[in-house]
């Protein structure tokens, strides 16, 4: 039997064994996926225990991304842009390919919810891992632009700077926000974990049609809320359809097989 394992510290609230075992029931597959939780510094000696064992993927997570991408012998270029992996996977020739797909989860989600991405004007919110890790794959779905807001300006320039190559980025600290329409702004920090709010003018979701928060709850997050008070016409999603939409790529790395997301999405929001 195929094993897989998901790595991170803690580890003992993913979801991502109920997810993967769903998965492999939607598809009549058979796959065996575990828990691993490494001390802060073993990320490499288990994982190399792991694959020795005879396992042959692992997703990882924080606070691992980084380790999993310095471990990986070649990387996807959604990967290298990311400079993290979420996906490692053992390959005929013994070599790990490490990958990243929260990117192409968080597409999949939105366009599930909300239709194609191409020709979209983009806020993204926010300018660490989280953002780094979807910029190209966003790009690569063809948005019209992205517009990066960060708290320090500096690091959403940075980030802008970077990637001005694959494609039409801008970015500006929260007070300088250009006045300008985005059809969807994607809150990527994790201010809505603990209740918070980013401190942006809500003039950004005037004439916006979507709003979506990277973090989910069993409630509407407080971004989400924040979005409908500003824009009653807006909708929003949470990220929960981002977390089963990375693994289902995942999923389709290890075993070419595409899981529909939709239904799991469902059960998983039930048990939250
Ligand atoms: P990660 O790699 O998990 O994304 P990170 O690199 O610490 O974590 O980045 C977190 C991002 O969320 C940053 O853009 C951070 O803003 P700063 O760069 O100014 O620190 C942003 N962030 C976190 N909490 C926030 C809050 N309450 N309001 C606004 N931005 C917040």
């Amino acid at each position: 039997m195929d094993r897989y394992a998901v790595f991170g510290n803690p580890i003992e609230h993913s979801k991502s064994p109920l997810i993967h075992t769903l998965f492999a029931k939607q598809t009549q597959q058979v796959i065996e996926y575990g828990r691993q939780q490494p001390d802060a510094n073993g990320f490499n000696d288990a994982i190399n225990t792991f694959f020795t064992e005879g396992f042959i993927g692992a997703n990882v997570t924080s606070p691992f991304k980084l380790d999993a991408f310095r471990f990986a012998n070649e990387l996807t270029p959604r990967a290298k842009a990311a400079e993290a992996v979420n996906t490692l996977y053992k390959r005929q020739d013994g070599s790990i390919l490490g990958d990243n797909t929260d990117g192409a989860g968080l597409v999949q989600d939105l366009q599930r919810l909300w239709g194609e991405l191409n020709g979209k004007r983009l806020l993204l919110i926010g300018a660490g891992g989280a953002t780094r890790g979807v910029i190209l794959p966003l790009l690569t779905a063809k948005v019209q632009n992205i517009h990066i807001a960060n708290r320090t300006a500096s690091k959403a320039q940075q980030l802008a700077d970077r990637f001005k190559k694959e494609g039409a980025i801008t970015a500006s600290g929260f007070n300088d926000i250009p006045e300008i329409q985005f059809d969807l702004i994607v809150n990527c920090t994790s201010s809505s974990l603990d209740g918070g709010l980013p401190e942006i003018t809500p003039s950004i979701f005037t004439n916006a049609s979507y709003a979506y928060d990277m973090t989910y709850k069993a409630q509407a997050t407080s971004f989400m809320v924040w979005a409908e008070e500003c824009n009653p016409d807006i909708r929003t999603a949470d990220g929960l359809g981002m977390l089963v939409g990375q693994a289902a790529e995942s999923f389709y790395v290890w075993r070419n097989v595409r899981p529909k997301i939709e239904p799991i999405i469902e059960i998983v929001r039930e048990m939250l």
